[in-house]
């Protein structure tokens, strides 16, 4: 992997995040979890660049990115669409679901999880953490739809500055 700055990244990162989707990863060597995420933003804040993922409360990997001061969003690229979905429907608490995905855990220096098969990595550090609030959608609409009956909770916005950027070469 080759380490650059984020800003020289010319990914439609809309269709990076929404499409191509991302492992969210967080803890250490001796315990860590991921999952797959389609929810999130890359841009800047702070004058730094910046990711913003959301986290419902009820994913194991929940536990490990409020646990941690960092974590790694992991980009996969072509022929991993079944690794995704295998660890965004089924929860590490209940099964090796890495192991069953294929993947190949690897840590980077600052003892962060991500996978050798990652394309794209950012190492992030979390500088915010905010609950959303029902009363917060100016758009009840949109509520509704996501969180109103029969769905899962509010997602935690968490919001990271990049501290490292590898890319597969
Ligand atoms: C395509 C896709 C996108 C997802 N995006 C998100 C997301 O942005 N935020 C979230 O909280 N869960 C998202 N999920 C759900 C989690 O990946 C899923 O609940 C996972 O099983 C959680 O695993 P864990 O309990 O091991 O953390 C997504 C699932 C899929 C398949």
């Amino acid at each position: 992997m080759v380490d650059v700055h984020p800003s020289k990244l010319t990914e439609n990162v809309i269709d990076l995040i929404g499409k191509e989707w991302m492992l969210v990863s967080a803890g250490d060597e001796s315990s860590f979890n991921t999952m797959t995420a389609s929810w999130g933003s890359i841009g800047f804040f702070s004058n730094q660049p910046m990711v913003t993922i959301f986290v419902r409360q009820e994913r194991y990997t929940y536990e490990f990115i409020e646990n941690s001061d960092k974590f790694t969003l992991t980009f996969l690229g072509d022929g991993y669409r079944d690794a995704l979905m295998t660890l965004g429907r089924n929860s590490g608490r209940d099964c090796d679901k890495i192991a069953i995905a294929g993947l190949t855990p690897t840590f980077t220096e600052s003892g962060n999880p991500t996978f050798e098969e990652g394309r794209l990595v950012l190492e992030c550090r979390k500088i915010f953490g905010q609950m959303m609030t029902a009363e917060s959608f100016v758009d009840r609409e949109c509520y509704e739809k996501w969180y109103g009956e029969g769905h899962g909770g509010l997602h935690k916005i968490y919001m990271g500055v990049i501290e490292n950027c590898w890319i597969k070469e």
